[in-house]
């Protein structure tokens, strides 16, 4: 099948959001020194231009935890594999993700983070699917509450193409 792309967000619009959540989250973390916790791959476009908006000084790392695969359909299955560098104790571990769809990563992620006694724990996440949720989750900071379409750019990926994307796209004719 032929696949389409239609821009959803772009890049300026995108810009704009990301600042505002940079000021929220250096408004809130005044004082601290928060540590960006990375989810690979795909929130690494929107934490790299996340922490050149934060006026509260960072530090990174990044996990690494299994998704999609080759189907756009959720698995349920959540296994780490790639984990942190160092100690989360007594830390404020703010997790960065891409997208929050069925719930059932970042409700794990957070559970997991969370038994390694931070000092605080808080999600941000670039966009929401609330419409396919499987597990409860809310995340603190949220960019923007999309529909239920399969996106990609701006980090985001079907079978690893179209992260370089500079807008936000819905994917069609090439999902399932
Ligand atoms: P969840 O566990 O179902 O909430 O899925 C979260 C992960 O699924 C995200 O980190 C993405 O890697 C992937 N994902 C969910 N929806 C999309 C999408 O529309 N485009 C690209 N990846 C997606």
């Amino acid at each position: 099948m032929e696949r389409k792309l239609d821009v959803l967000i772009d890049a300026r619009t995108i810009s704009n959001r990301v600042a505002e959540l940079g000021r929220e989250i250096s408004r809130d973390y005044q004082g601290r020194h928060p540590l960006l916790v990375g989810v690979l791959k795909g929130a690494v476009v929107f934490l790299s231009d996340l922490m050149r908006s934060l006026t509260v000084p960072v530090e990174i790392d990044f996990m690494a935890v299994s998704s999609y695969g080759y189907s756009t359909t959720s698995s349920g299955v959540v296994r780490i594999l790639k984990d942190l560098e160092k100690s989360l104790e007594g830390k404020d571990v703010l997790i960065v993700e891409d997208i929050v769809d069925t719930g059932l990563t970042l409700n794990y992620l957070r559970e997991n983070l969370a038994s390694r006694k931070p000092n605080s724990l808080k999600v941000v996440t670039l966009l929401d699917k609330p419409e396919r949720r499987r597990v409860e989750f809310t995340a603190d900071y949220c960019g923007f509450v999309i529909p239920d379409y399969f996106v990609v750019g701006y980090g985001l990926d079907y079978n690893e193409k179209y992260r370089h994307l500079p807008d936000l796209c819905i994917l069609k004719g090439e999902e399932e």
